[in-house]
C-alpha cells in the first residue's frame, strides 16, 4: 500500500490503543493473548507513521488508572513492554525513530525504569518518527506534578504567582517540546479520553474506530488521516477558506 499524499497532514497523531481484552473475549481467548496481539499492531502503526512522514506518534500504553486491574494482567502488561523494548530497540533505532517516554516515572520498578531511561538514551539524537510513549501516563497526574513544580519554584522564591502562563505551564508537563496533538484516535468504539492528553487535546480533532486494538492497520491508521484532511480546523477563528474569500 502506498503511502498517502493529503492536503493537510498531522504532524502529532496520538492513539488511544482500546480493546485488547475484547478482541480476545470475542475469540474466547485470554486477556493477555489481546495484549499479545496489540503488540503486533503496534509495530505495524509505528512502520505506517514513519512511512507517512508523521513527525510524532503518541501511544496511550499503560494509565495511572490501570493499576486496577488484576495483579496477573498488570504484570502481563509490564512484561509485554519490556519484551517490546527489548525486542525492538535496535530496529526502532535502525529506523531513526527517537523514544520519548511520559508518564509518571516514580513509581516503576527500576528494571522497566531503566530499559525505558535505556531506550530514551540510545535514540535521543534520531531525526525521523518521535515514538512517544505513554506509561503510567495520567493527564490528571502530569498537572499535579506540573503544578507541584511551579509551586516548588514559587516557594523558593525563583517564581512569582502572577508570572504563570498557559506556556509555563505546557514547558512542565511531560510533553514540553512536543507539540499539541493533532488528531486523536481510539480504537474499539468507545468514545472517551480516559486521562489522556487532557491539557493538549484542546484543538485535536478526534476519529473514532469501531475495530479493536489488535485488528488496527496501516489500512485503518490511513483511513484516519484521510478524514482528518477533510477536517476544518478553526482553533477559535473562522475557517481558512471563509477568511481568504473576506465572508
Ligand atoms: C487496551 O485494551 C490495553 C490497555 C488498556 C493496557 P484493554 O485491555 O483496555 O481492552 P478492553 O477495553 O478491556 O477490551
Ligand atoms: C485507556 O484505556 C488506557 C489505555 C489505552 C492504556 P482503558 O481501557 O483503561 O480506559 P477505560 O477504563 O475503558 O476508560
Ligand atoms: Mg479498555
Amino acid at each position: 500500500m502506498s503511502e498517502p499524499a493529503f492536503l493537510s497532514m498531522p504532524e502529532h497523531v496520538a492513539i488511544i490503543m482500546d480493546g485488547n481484552g475484547r478482541w480476545a473475549k470475542q475469540r474466547g481467548l485470554p486477556r493477555a493473548m489481546g495484549h499479545r496481539k496489540g503488540v503486533e499492531a503496534v509495530r505495524e502503526t509505528v512502520r505506517a507513521a514513519g512511512d507517512a512522514g508523521i513527525k510524532y506518534l503518541t501511544l496511550f500504553a499503560f494509565s495511572s488508572e490501570n493499576w486496577r486491574r488484576p495483579e496477573a494482567e498488570v504484570t502481563d502488561l509490564m512484561g509485554l513492554l519490556k519484551a517490546f523494548i527489548r525486542r525492538d530497540l535496535a530496529e526502532l533505532h535502525a529506523q531513526n525513530v527517537r523514544i520519548k517516554i511520559i508518564g509518571d516515572r516514580q513509581s516503576l520498578r527500576s528494571d522497566i525504569l531503566n530499559l525505558l531511561l535505556e531506550a530514551e538514551e540510545t535514540t535521543r539524537d534520531n531525526t525521523a518518527l518521535t515514538l512517544v510513549i505513554a506509561f503510567n501516563y495520567g493527564s490528571r497526574d502530569e498537572i499535579a506534578r506540573a503544578m507541584m513544580s511551579l509551586a516548588k519554584d514559587i516557594e523558593a522564591g525563583r517564581l512569582q504567582a502572577g508570572d504563570i502562563t498557559p506556556e509555563l505551564i505546557n514547558a512542565r508537563l511531560d510533553t514540553a517540546g512536543i507539540p499539541d496533538p493533532d488528531l486523536i484516535i481510539r480504537t474499539s468504539g468507545e468514545e472517551r479520553l480516559s486521562n489522556f492528553l487532557l491539557w493538549q487535546a484542546a484543538y485535536s480533532e478526534f476519529v473514532f474506530v469501531p475495530e479493536y486494538w489488535p485488528d488496527f492497520s496501516r489500512e485503518l491508521f490511513y483511513a484516519a488521516l484521510e478524514k482528518f484532511a477533510a477536517r476544518d480546523r478553526r482553533f477559535g477563528g473562522i475557517s481558512a477558506q471563509a477568511a481568504a474569500v473576506g465572508s
